[in-house]
């Protein structure tokens, strides 16, 4: 690759890359100072366009998943929208704010260099309170790759926001020791991010009269699975086998025993029983001795769930609470009619803690083997931003403490990633619209760690920014820097019974 010879072009004070829904949030939000969006791909969406397969719909309920200022045409309809649907929504979000003409398709940030400045600051000896988030010079050198070109650009900006996304296009696959690897296996082996990308035929080609196994029980798998069984179907067709290592708790849809999901952790009576990252003693105090409505509200859902579903003939009930699973961010919603497709046994569960490769199928740790396997379908999709401890801290879920002029967003999860990015975008313009100034570096960082402490004892299963069981409070503090009021709602009742949905935070001018 060459690196263009020209002169470093500053054509906005703002870079962001990435154009999925968390881009497309801070663009809007950042809109009055005509930022660039960097977008390696040729369409906006993200993984609504790369990752979805078939079966992909919104798992989250319409009025969750939605910007607080565009509300979905058919909100209150129970059906959850397809893939399709949700790109159609971004696209007529992206028209009606005028967003297209920020965005550079095809356009691939391959490295980002901060620029010294002699007179300003360096990594080492940040002022205070961060600086100013647009100082008047450069910060940052972007090195930017063109579809049609292999000559890198270079791009100068003051602040750069990273929406690159958790779940990208790089295959992730698991390791194995040497010669038990997809190199020994005479079948195809497929990342569900190559599945994602294969067309209607090639997927039918790929599964219809296999034998097939997919690897996990989440989201992904039991979509990948229950696709299969469909192309699956009469006495012809093969079972599909999946690979169970750790047990979750999934839910049929969205309501316990008559009860809206969202009762039982999206209200502020509902966190109130859970820990927050800044409570004070008499808090901590109330809530230990709350803490047992905690299990009782898990144990209700969990009554539910052994009702609805044939967990234990499969022998698939977890072990642990569903709140460990609310509470990491690992809650799936199963597609419909999946266990009729287990009855049929076009889908079967193997449990295994170990896999690996032979020639003709796999083999696990209790040494028993499947063989003529076709085809196998190994999760998860890749996390491309990786942090050694696993996490990344962020202040608010946007600043890591120690980096100027860089904003992240999309790295923190709760019920719906949508209104997560979007409030934190509207944050992130009041940050640098300078309404309010951040802490100093140290305060930052103290309270990135009262945040993962708090997620820490939430659940045994903590390797995500996941705040579901707090996240109230968390846009508490956002509206607090933003100077808006907490209590959004429209009276006490309300505001203690009602669950906060994505509309709760629209802008206050
Ligand atoms: C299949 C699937 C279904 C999901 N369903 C739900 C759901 O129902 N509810 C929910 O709340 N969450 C869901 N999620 C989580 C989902 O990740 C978020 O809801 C959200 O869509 C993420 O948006 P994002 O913009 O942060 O990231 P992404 O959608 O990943 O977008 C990142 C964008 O950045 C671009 N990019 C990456 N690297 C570069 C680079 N170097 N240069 C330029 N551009 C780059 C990519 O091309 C992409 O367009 C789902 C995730 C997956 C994978
Ligand atoms: N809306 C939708 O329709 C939809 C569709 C797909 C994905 N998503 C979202 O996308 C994100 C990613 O979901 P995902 O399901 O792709 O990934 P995921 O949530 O990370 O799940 C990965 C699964 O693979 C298993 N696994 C990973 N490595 C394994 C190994 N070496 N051996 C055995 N099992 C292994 C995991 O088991 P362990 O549990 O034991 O780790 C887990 O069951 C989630 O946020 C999800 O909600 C949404």
């Amino acid at each position: 690759m060459a690196t263009q010879d020209n002169l470093p072009i500053m054509v906005s004070r703002i870079g962001i890359i990435g154009a999925g829904v968390s881009g497309l949030a801070v663009v809007k939000q950042l809109s009055h100072y005509n930022p660039i969006v960097f977008e390696a791909t040729d369409s906006i969406g993200g993984v609504w366009r790369h990752c979805s397969s078939k079966c992909t719909k919104l798992q989250s309920p319409t009025c969750n998943y939605e910007f607080s200022d565009f509300p979905w045409p058919e909100r209150e309809s129970s059906e959850h929208p397809s893939y399709v649907e949700i790109l159609e929504y971004l696209r007529a979000y992206a028209v009606y704010f005028d967003l297209f003409k920020y965005v550079m398709f095809n356009y691939k940030v391959v490295e980002i260099k901060f620029v010294r400045d002699k007179e300003g600051f360096d990594f080492g000896c940040l002022p205070p309170d961060h600086g100013n988030p647009l100082p008047g010079r450069m910060v940052w050198e972007l090195f930017v790759q063109t579809n049609e070109s292999y000559v890198i650009q270079r791009y100068h900006f003051e602040f750069i926001v990273v929406c690159t996304g958790k779940y990208g296009d790089i295959p992730l696959m698991p390791k194995f020791p040497y010669n038990k690897g997809p190199e020994v296996f005479k079948g195809k082996a497929l990342h569900t991010i190559e599945y994602c990308k294969l067309d209607n035929e090639s997927t039918t080609d790929l599964v219809k009269g296999k034998k097939v196994v997919v690897i996990g029980f989440k989201k992904s798998a039991t979509d990948i699975a229950m696709e299969c069984a469909q192309e699956n179907q009469g006495p012809e067709g093969k079972p599909c086998t999946m690979i169970v290592r750790r047990l979750h708790w999934i839910l049929p849809h969205f309501w316990i025993w008559g009860v809206p999901f969202f009762m039982f952790y999206s209200t502020r009576s509902a966190q109130f029983l859970h820990q927050t990252p800044n409570q004070g003693l008499l808090k901590t105090l109330v809530r230990f001795l709350l803490s047992p409505m905690r299990r009782v509200i898990s144990k209700f859902i969990e009554s539910y769930l052994l009702w609805k579903l044939p967990l234990e003939k499969y022998g698939l009930k977890p072990d642990h609470s569903f709140e460990e699973d609310y509470a990491s961010c690992q809650v799936a919603v199963l597609p419909k009619s999946f266990y009729n497709e287990a009855d049929k046994g076009k889908i079967i569960f193997k449990r295994a803690s170990k896999w690996w490769f032979w020639s003709n199928g796999i083999e696990f740790d209790d040494n028993t083997k499947m063989d003529k396997l076709k085809t196998l379908l190994p999760e998860p999709f890749s996390s491309l931003l990786e942090y050694p401890s696993g996490i990344m801290p962020l202040y608010r879920g946007t600043i890591y403490p120690s980096i100027p002029n860089m904003a992240f967003v999309g790295y923190v999860e709760s019920v719906s990633n949508l209104y997560t990015s979007e409030i934190r975008s509207m944050w992130l313009a009041g940050l640098i619209d300078n309404k309010f100034k951040l802490p100093s570096a140290e305060k930052m960082l103290l309270q990135t760690m009262k945040d993962m402490e708090a997620m820490k004892k939430s659940t045994k299963f903590y390797k995500k920014n996941c705040i579901t069981t707090f996240s109230i409070n968390h846009n508490d503090e956002i509206c607090e820097d933003l100077g808006w009021h907490t209590w959004r709602k429209k009276n006490l009742i309300k505001e203690v019974f009602t669950p906060y949905t994505a509309v709760d935070y629209k802008k206050e001018d």
